[in-house]
């Protein structure tokens, strides 16, 4: 029979039985923190046993994936170096769930390995826990009393774990020595009696305290490895020389150039066995989705490639070859767990990445090590591989130097120190290693860039669109980042910013700050490095007062995009955005600066929208269907699944196609404000704009602004003041220094025609002063005025561009005789222009400035003279 035969005629055997054939649960325990992998096929029936859980049946069968390598269960040492332990076998099982008891397990187990698969009923021993006498009273009907044995806790009580169900067993063992005398090799540990079959009669519960609790039922379980029963069917010593495995080590002894005997003690023959189970546990485990990693579930598969890169090393390769068996593999078992070959593309990349990166250092971490082995051993009296009771040790702390340098597992050093007939002190190197762990654990943080590019596979589910919090169940962790099955929270997408929050795991609470997808698997970074509680439960919640802002926004971007087409037309196409709980920014195609009228236009379509309360209703739908309707806006160039959803906002209005998250009601944005619009490049303008409180914080913007103008403003006036105080001061003076010049000019008539006034003399003073307007020059007129006191005239001309001003003053024993008016009329003329006023003073303006030199000079004398006469 082939393998495949095999597998497919137990099961056939336990479906004619009413058994349910049930798939094998995934080799990664999603839902049970107690373990690091599936290891054992009752695993996925542990609620039932406990009687948390029910089934529609009560009766089941299949083939699992079991992984054994660390915990209770952990064969890793034995592998490749015998012929009969695996890291990753199948473990064929049949159940009842308080149906059948011992009687039947017991019968139906003889029944298909004697008849169905017809083995020699003389190579079988039963073994049945000590004080079992049912089932040794059972097994009297099929064999005879020197083929059954009693056996105590360590072999005839099986347990899941240090937790959880367990019972009495009954185990049948196949007997392979030659004149068949295996009776004392049962439970020996002997390759030539092993065990096939265990079968488990479930009746307790183990507590954390360690006390047994009675279940309300009593339940079987098998268990019986399928590797195994291949090699005892087929006739085979060895279960590597079974169709199982063979291929996987032919393409070994293919790529190699090396020949594989079989022979227990050849090297290499223990290097092709160890690489050929090791490709299965990494490619069963990355199917199931986990990654090699630090930590964990993660680190278990890393020491695993590992182990299998020194063998492969041993065999001559200096390049990646683990993943170069995966083809071969899937050929065997790929019709049975399709799942690899739906991820064969990501296993050979993370297969091929790890053993890239630990060839870097393997080569040199090897000759560290036998350098050091070297010294230790030539320091010593001791000799290495005598077998003494005295050993030579690999100090902790190189163990310790290898691990953190050169990348070696503590069981890789172990399995190389082993390889001499040393030890390693392992108690050294734990206590180094916890240090380094307390000192990452405070210093490692993932950016959310890298965590884009880490690959979880496994997927997660965004549930909440206006829900924001979640109890969900942690699936992966990696430093600070951890994903959860389902998640309120929102990755970054279609220009929504990613919510942020916090995370409760295990009492202790996390920032979330941000959240980002990879693949299916929605990463949330936080803030330090997360417990690597994988299984347990995690309370997610959303910072909800960010994420309605990020949700105004959003809403308040669709009405935009619509409003945008209407003022400036059916051209318009998003060539960007960014939601965030801030602002929003929308990039668009459109040739030319908006105008401030198109801005006012399009934020009254908005705010129209938000004051007329519209619902916002979201339709999922099919896309044939969403294309059929012409209303829904669409983007060139977005990739939609089958399913789409619409998001629609007052259906004549505004309808896309959206996975976002939007307010229920559009008077939640608020209100709705332009504040940027700018060109990113030619032909792309970028609209900046605010709801909500980004409103209020936009006034207050606007507000602090104004302020500061005012102020600003205060101090220019202020400023102002003083220098027109100053400049106004400055013209005095300057005025009376002119005034002092004039006067000093000034011409005085002592003779004819003043002698017939009745004067002695009088005073005639005429000059050109700076003066910007009439009043001005009024004033320094008035000061004249004053300085000549008596029998004075004064006649002041100011130039303003074109303009020229005249003013005439007269002392006031003069002014009846000489008027002011008078005399600056006739001096206007002169210059071409006109004037009059008081007899004391008189102004006049006039335009032709090429004559005012000479009437200073002299021709205002000679008005004055005219007058007398
Ligand atoms: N659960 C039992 C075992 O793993 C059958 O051996």
């Amino acid at each position: 029979m082939t393998s495949k035969e095999i597998r497919q005629s137990f099961l056939d055997y336990f479906k004619d039985k009413q058994h349910r054939i049930v798939p094998s649960a995934p080799v990664i325990p999603h839902g049970d923190p107690t373990l690091l992998f599936i290891n054992a096929g009752m695993n996925q029936f542990k609620d039932v046993f406990l009687g948390s859980g029910k089934r529609d049946y009560t009766r089941a069968a299949d083939t699992q994936k079991c992984i054994r390598v660390s915990g209770k269960h952990n064969d890793l040492e034995e592998v490749g170096v015998d012929t009969y332990h695996h890291t990753f076998f199948e473990m064929l099982g049949n159940w009842s769930f308080g149906d059948y008891y011992k009687a039947e397990a017991i019968a139906w187990a003889w029944q298909l390995l004697t008849e169905v698969w017809s083995l020699d009923k003389n190579r079988l021993f039963a073994t049945v826990y000590r004080t079992d006498d049912e089932s040794y009273d059972l097994w009297k009907n099929y064999l005879p009393e020197d083929r059954i044995q009693r056996h105590g806790e360590k072999d005839n009580f099986w347990e899941m774990g240090e937790t959880g169900p367990c019972g009495p067993c009954s185990e049948i063992h196949y007997d392979r020595t030659p004149d068949n005398s295996g009776a004392s090799l049962v439970n020996a540990d002997s390759p030539d009696v092993i065990e096939i079959w265990n079968l488990v009669f479930i009746q307790y519960n183990r507590k954390p305290d360690g006390s047994l609790e009675d279940l309300a039922a009593k339940h079987v379980d098998t268990g019986m490895g399928f590797e195994r029963i291949c090699a005892v069917i087929q006739g085979k010593n060895s279960n590597y020389d079974t169709d199982v495995f063979m291929p996987v080590i032919d393409k070994i002894v293919e790529l190699s150039g090396k020949k594989y005997s079989g022979d227990l003690n050849d090297p290499d023959g223990i290097a092709m066995r160890v690489i050929a189970d090791h490709v299965r546990t990494l490619a069963f485990a990355i199917a199931d989705g986990a990654v090699p990693g630090n930590e964990g579930r993660g680190y278990v598969l890393r020491r695993i490639l590992r182990r299998g890169s020194r063998f492969a090393r041993n065999l001559g390769f200096n390049e990646p070859v683990i993943y170069k068996l995966l083809p071969v593999l899937l050929d065997i078992m790929g019709d049975v767990f399709p799942e690899l070959i739906k991820q064969k593309a990501t296993i050979e990349r993370v297969v091929k990445g790890e053993e890239e990166s630990f060839l870097k250092t393997l080569g040199r971490g090897i000759e560290k090590f036998e350098a050091l082995a070297e010294s230790i051993e030539s320091n010593s009296n001791i000799k290495s591989n005598t077998k003494d009771n005295e050993q030579l040790i690999i100090p902790g702390a190189d163990a310790f130097l290898l691990y953190d340098t050169f990348g070696f597992p503590l069981d890789l050093t172990g399995l190389l120190a082993r390889e001499k007939g040393f030890a390693v002190d392992t108690a050294g190197f734990e206590e180094r290693m916890n240090k380094q762990k307390e000192r990452s654990r405070k210093a490692r943080k993932v950016t959310s860039q890298e965590a884009e590019t880490i690959d979880f596979g496994g997927s997660s589910e965004f549930t909440c669109y206006d829900n924001f919090t979640e109890e969900a169940e942690v699936l992966f962790v990696k430093d600070n980042l951890m994903v959860p099955d389902k998640t309120p929270f929102y990755a970054e997408s279609g220009g929504q910013a990613s919510d942020t929050g916090i995370l409760t795991l295990a009492g202790e609470t996390y920032i979330i700050t941000d959240v980002k997808k990879s693949g299916d698997a929605i990463i949330h970074v936080c803030d330090r490095s997360v417990e690597p509680l994988v299984g347990s439960a995690a309370l997610l919640k959303v910072d909800i007062k960010r994420r309605r802002a990020i949700m105004r926004s959003h809403s308040a971007t669709h009405l935009f995009h619509e409003a945008l087409r209407q003022v400036l037309g059916g051209h318009i196409q998003q060539a960007g955005s960014y939601v965030g709980p801030d602002y929003l920014r929308f990039d668009f195609n459109h040739f030319e600066a908006l105008s401030p009228q198109q801005i006012e236009s399009i934020e009254a379509m908005v705010n129209e929208k938000i004051f007329e309360a519209v619902e916002v209703v979201t339709t999922i739908l099919s896309l044939e269907d969403a294309r059929k309707n012409d209303n829904i806006r669409m983007f060139f160039g977005d990739k939609y699944g089958d399913t789409v959803r619409a998001v629609a906002m007052d259906d004549s209005f505004s309808i896309e196609l959206c996975g976002g998250t939007h307010v229920a009601n559009t008077s939640r944005i608020g209100l709705f404000k332009i504040t940027g619009e700018s060109s990113i490049a030619a032909g792309v303008r970028r609209i900046e704009a605010v709801t909500g409180e980004g409103i209020e914080k936009y006034i207050y913007g606007l507000q602090a602004a104004i302020n500061k103008q005012n102020n600003e403003s205060n101090d220019l006036n202020e400023k102002i003041r003083k220098l027109e105080k100053e400049l106004a001061s400055y013209k005095v003076e300057e005025a009376a220094s002119s005034l002092t010049k004039i006067l000093s000019h000034a011409k005085i008539i002592d003779k004819a025609p003043v002698d017939k006034t009745g004067f002695d003399s009088i005073t005639i003073a005429t000059g050109q002063v700076e003066a910007e307007d009439a009043d001005t020059l009024r004033s320094i007129a008035e000061n004249l005025r004053n300085k000549l006191k008596s029998q004075g005239i004064g006649l002041l001309a100011a130039v303003n561009g074109e303009k020229v001003q005249l003013v005439c003053v007269v002392t006031d024993d003069l002014k009846n005789k000489l008027p002011a008016g008078k005399l600056v009329g006739s001096a206007a003329r002169i210059l071409g222009g006109g004037g009059g006023g008081k007899p004391h003073m008189a102004t006049a303006g006039a335009r032709d400035i090429s004559a005012l030199g000479d009437l200073l000079k002299y021709k205002f004398e000679s008005i004055v003279r005219e007058m007398l006469d």
